[in-house]
Order: C-alpha cells, then structure tokens, then sequence
C-alpha cells in the first residue's frame, strides 16, 4: 500500500499487520527502545481544520522516529490562497518524505495522492478518519483480547467517524451496529458493502443498536465545519446520548470510545464519560503508537 486515504483501500491484512506494528512500538517506547526507523525523513502535514491530538501524535511521531515534521496552516501556505491542490502536491513532493493533510472534501485528499509522489495519509476528511479507526481497533484488541465474537456499536452523526468504523470494523470481522437519525446516515456505498461483506446493523433505535454491544462509540452531533447547524443538530440527535439508560442494554464489562473532543451533556453525559475515561484516553494515547506504525509502512 503506499498512501492512507481510507481504510476501505486497506486489505484487514494489512490493517493486522500496521495493529501489530503499532504495538511493538508501543512496547519499545514503554521500554526505552529507541526506534529511529524514519531518520532523515521529513513529513509535511497540512491542516485545514483544528487539531490537538492528530497534529501533536504526528509530529512527536515523527520526532520519536527520528525524523522531522512540518505543520502547515491553511492561513500560511499558498493553497488557503487558491493555489490548486495539484501544483501543491507536484511541489511539496520535491522536498517531502510523505504528507498528512486534515481537510473538508475528501476529493482533495485523492488529488494530492494523483498528482503528488508521495505517500499521502488521510488525517481527516468529513467523509473518513482512517488514522483514528487504527487508533481504536489497536485499543479495542488491546482491551478485549481479540475481535473475535464482539459486537462494536455506533451512536450518532452518520459521517466520518461512523463510516471508517464500519468499514474497520467490517474488515476486522466484529459485528457493527449503528443507529443514526434517519437524515444523517453513513455513505450509502459504505452500508452497501457492509452488508455483503459482514454482519451489519443499521437503525434509528439506539437501544436496537446498543442492546448487548461490547464496544460503544459516540462522537460529536456537530462536526468541524458544521457549527453553524449546531442548534438544529441538537434537536435531530435528542436521544442519541451514552447515558446511564442507554448503557444499561449494553454487554456486561462493555468498553466506551470517544475520538474527542467530546461534549458532555450532548453525545455522552459526564458520568458515562468519567466511568470510561481509562479506555477512552488509551484510545487518544494510541493515535501516537497507531500514527507511527502508518509512518513506518508508508514512509519506511
Ligand atoms: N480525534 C482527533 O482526531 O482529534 P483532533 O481533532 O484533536 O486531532
Ligand atoms: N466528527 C468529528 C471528528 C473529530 C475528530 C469532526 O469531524 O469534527
């Protein structure tokens, strides 16, 4: 594989194989291993949107990689000016080693692997988040053992979050449900294929979806790019909350993820988040290990 755009393009081979790259690294860094597999090497990383944990993991990943890494604001290079994509990607694939690009359209994130020569990873779109499912299928393994016979559920907003989980899910063999408002529903393409490809549930009842899941993920009502709908949103995704009810349905010793940020008191309430916090903030430290391990097979 030579870019990360999405996991969809990923086989479960090659996630398997990145998952247990990921946990050797882990384990030097826990140890004092020093792991320089990327020295010399430089990783551009251009944002469009805020981040904290994508922008931080990366860059100390690059660092404890031994290599370099570069944050590019959209308000700083030319693109924010209109420069097309296509001539950015041409250019920075002279001086870079690879490119991490957080943005809107996921369009965008496919030119620059077209017109580019260098790997390209997908650190957001609204149409996906591969880096952070890596993340979470490292966690949920590192939790429960193994994929085998979980059920991973879904509560929320239909969009990037929802759709690399499905797909991630899918490939890793779990059962996956997600209950959605019926406007707000994931890529059709995506449910299409989850259906001849596993054992997939889709619903508006989020206690249908809840009802005995090992792993239950939530995530923003409101996305980057989308405060303007905040108040709307609300009022779609009334119900659609991890709370005390909702909880009780779910598998007895079942695990809670967030990507975050979160907001307490709208997708998840404070106690449910607070009773979880341990697993959800394994799941932020493992972007760190999960990002490295992509560096290593894509830049190494
Ligand atoms: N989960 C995640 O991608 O966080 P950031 O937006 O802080 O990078
Ligand atoms: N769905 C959220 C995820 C943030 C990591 C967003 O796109 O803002």
């Amino acid at each position: 594989m030579k870019h990360l755009l999405k996991l969809m393009d990923w086989s479960a081979e090659e996630i398997i194989e990145t998952l247990n790259l990921a946990d050797q690294l882990k384990y030097e860094k826990k140890n004092n291993i020093p792991h320089h597999r990327l020295a010399g090497k430089t990783l551009g990383m251009i944002f469009q949107k805020s981040s904290t944990r994508t922008r931080v993991s990366f860059e100390v990943g690059m660092y404890e990689l031994g290599g370099n890494a570069l944050f590019l604001s959209n308000r700083d290079l030319q693109i924010g000016r209109g420069e097309p994509v296509e001539d950015t990607a041409r250019v920075l694939s002279r001086y870079l080693d690879g490119i991490m690009i957080r943005t809107f359209e996921q369009a965008e994130v496919e030119a620059l692997a077209e017109y580019g020569s260098i790997p390209i990873i997908n650190g957001l779109t609204d149409y996906a988040h591969p880096c952070q499912v890596l993340a979470d299928l490292m966690t949920i393994r590192e939790h429960k053992g193994s994929f085998k016979g979980l059920k991973l559920c879904f509560v929320g907003d239909g969009n990037n979050m929802a759709n690399s989980l499905i797909v991630g899910g899918i490939k890793m063999g779990m059962k996956v449900a997600i209950a959605c408002p019926d406007n707000y529903q994931p890529d059709a393409e995506i449910i299409a294929w989850a259906k001849e490809n596993g054992e997939f549930e889709m619903t508006s009842s989020v206690l249908d979806a809840m009802k005995d899941a090992d792993v239950i993920y939530t995530d923003v009502w409101a996305s980057m790019g989308q405060e303007g709908e905040a108040e709307l949103r609300k009022q779609a995704f009334a119900g659609y909350q991890l709370n005390a009810e909702t909880m009780a349905v779910t598998a007895k010793d079942s695990m809670v993820m967030h990507c975050l940020p979160a907001h307490r008191g709208e997708e998840i309430t404070a106690e449910v988040f607070e009773a979880h916090a341990d697993e959800i903030f394994d799941e932020a430290e493992n972007r760190l290990h999960a990002q490295k391990a992509v560096l290593c097979r894509l830049l190494g």
